[in-house]
């Protein structure tokens, strides 16, 4: 279906019209809401994925899905080899143990990363719930596995342990479930899954822990078909959380990148250029699987450098990251994780000031020297710009854009030493880099110059 463009004014009137009449349920209506502040400023947010498929904790997430849905090779070899010819993926469920999870751990974790929201798989492709769900007879956390409502124990945690904004990640799709097969084989004629399935449950979710990001996702399927827009008009008019609650772009197949609340658009998408419509860098610190890899090498981990040039190139761009992390079965962070989790939040307790409410400035990145990407902070009523560099400059930084005059001031962040700086012929500066030795560095892995008063 064509949709006339709406003009900003058209806009305008439209949420006007929708904050005090509601939302409809149409695209028009659900994208005039404007997505809560506290989203924007955030920046940073952590992303847990923690199921069924933690257990085998083999190739990735989608385990049952190579095994059983693709059959690939590793995967139906993993099993012939190591589980009885009789084992099915349910099976796994009761090893879904989860003896070592300790909700107020895992919510400091977090909060210790200087992320200000979490988002919780609540419900992957695989069907089981993380909460005892009256929709998911025997496939939940509480009949099978842990025996607890997971979501429950971690909303709490988090709610009253941190300032943690506390989100959940939900799966519109099963891949193996009757309803959904049953439909799809019928072209999405009918709505069996929709109706008894996927919706009742996510109504439930939201009514009772109150979510304030719902991260949709596993959209295969049309938008009539999956009534995502009555969801979110209900979400957005009636639900508890409708003033705080901020959505994705996940909605039905079509919907990525062009409806909802923030765009991911692809995983990992990171596009290095402004973005028009906020954000999100959906990643994970194992590059290859959200979920936990029991043969993850170290190399397959991001280091710290990989983690803040995206982070900081994210933000430039005007994007959120949200950085994910997969714990074992039994619940217990592993140490790798931990640690790239609190050198993020050593990192931001020195560089937060150029990030967190920060706006990107009228240019992402320097066009003189590679691998420096800014953002801007004008809470002072002047501009401030801070130039995130990747690599140490040695004795000169010269960058090729801020428009500086007799009055800015420049400064390593975390260091309140001004430096010496020249305006280069037309615009950019040459910043003198006194020698700083190793521990007189407020920080490793990458580094922020604050300049003031920049005058484009
Ligand atoms: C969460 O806290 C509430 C209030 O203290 C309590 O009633 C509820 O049982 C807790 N839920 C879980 C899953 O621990
Ligand atoms: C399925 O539905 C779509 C959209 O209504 C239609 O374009 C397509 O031809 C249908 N396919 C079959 C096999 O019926
Ligand atoms: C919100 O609730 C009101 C009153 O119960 C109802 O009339 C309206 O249809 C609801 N709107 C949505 C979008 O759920
Ligand atoms: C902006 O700069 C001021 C002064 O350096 C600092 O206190 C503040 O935290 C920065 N960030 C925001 C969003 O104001
Ligand atoms: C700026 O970023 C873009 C997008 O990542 C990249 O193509 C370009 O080379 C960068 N410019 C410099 C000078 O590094
Ligand atoms: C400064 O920040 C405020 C609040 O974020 C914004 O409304 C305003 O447009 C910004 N001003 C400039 C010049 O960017």
């Amino acid at each position: 279906m064509a949709v006339p463009r709406c003009s900003l004014f058209c806009l305008l009137v439209i949420f006007y019209v929708s904050s005090i009449y509601g939302y409809e349920p149409t695209w028009e209506s659900l994208d005039s809401r404007p997505i809560p502040e506290w989203y924007d400023e955030a920046k940073l947010g952590i992303f847990i994925h923690w199921g069924v498929f933690s257990v085998p904790s083999f190739a990735s997430e989608w385990f049952w899905w190579d095994w059983k849905g693709q059959s690939t090779p590793a995967v139906v070899e993993f099993m012939a080899k190591n589980y009885p010819p009789d084992f099915t993926y349910a099976d796994f469920a009761k090893q879904f143990t989860a003896e070592f999870f300790n909700a107020v751990e895992w919510a400091q974790m977090f909060q210790s990363s200087g992320a200000k929201y979490i988002v919780f798989v609540s419900k992957h492709h695989e069907g089981f719930t993380n909460w005892p769900s009256a929709h998911s007879f025997n496939w939940n956390s509480m009949q099978v596995g842990p025996h607890r409502d997971i979501v429950g124990e971690l909303m709490n945690a988090t709610r009253s342990n941190t300032d943690l904004k506390f989100g959940l990640y939900h799966s519109l799709f099963e891949w193996f479930n009757p309803l959904y097969l049953q439909d799809k084989k019928a072209n999405f004629t009918t709505q069996n899954f929709v109706k008894f399935k996927t919706m009742p449950e996510l109504y439930e979710l939201v009514n009772n822990y109150e979510p304030e990001i719902v991260w949709s996702d596993g959209a295969h399927g049309p938008v009539d078909y999956w009534q995502s827009r009555e969801f979110l008009a209900w979400l957005y008019t009636n639900s508890t959380v409708k003033d705080t609650v901020v959505t994705n772009d996940r909605w039905a197949t079509g919907t990525l990148c062009h409806h909802g609340g923030f765009y991911t658009c692809s995983d990992r998408y990171n596009p290095g250029f402004l973005q028009k419509h906020k954000w999100e860098n959906a990643m994970t610190i194992d590059r290859k699987s959200w979920g936990f890899r029991r043969t993850a090498r170290l190399s397959d981990y991001l280091t710290m450098e990989e983690i803040l040039q995206t982070f900081v190139e994210t933000v430039s761009c005007g994007g959120n990251m949200l950085m994910n992390v997969g714990p074992p079965h039994h619940g217990h962070i592993t140490p790798v994780y931990e640690e790239r989790l609190r050198n993020m939040g050593k990192w931001l307790k020195v560089n937060g000031e150029g990030i967190y409410k920060s706006k990107p400035w009228t240019y992402q990145n320097d066009t003189l020297t590679k691998g420096v990407w800014y953002t801007k902070n004008n809470s002072s009523g002047s501009t401030t710009v801070y130039a995130f560099v990747f690599n140490w400059p040695g004795e000169l930084l010269s960058l090729g854009l801020p428009l500086v005059s007799e009055v800015s001031k420049i400064n390593l962040v975390g260091d309140s030493t001004f430096l010496d700086y020249k305006p280069r012929s037309t615009k950019g500066v040459d910043i003198t880099i006194p020698l700083y030795s190793v521990n007189e560095l407020p920080c490793q892995w990458l580094w922020a110059f604050k300049i003031t008063a920049v005058e484009n």
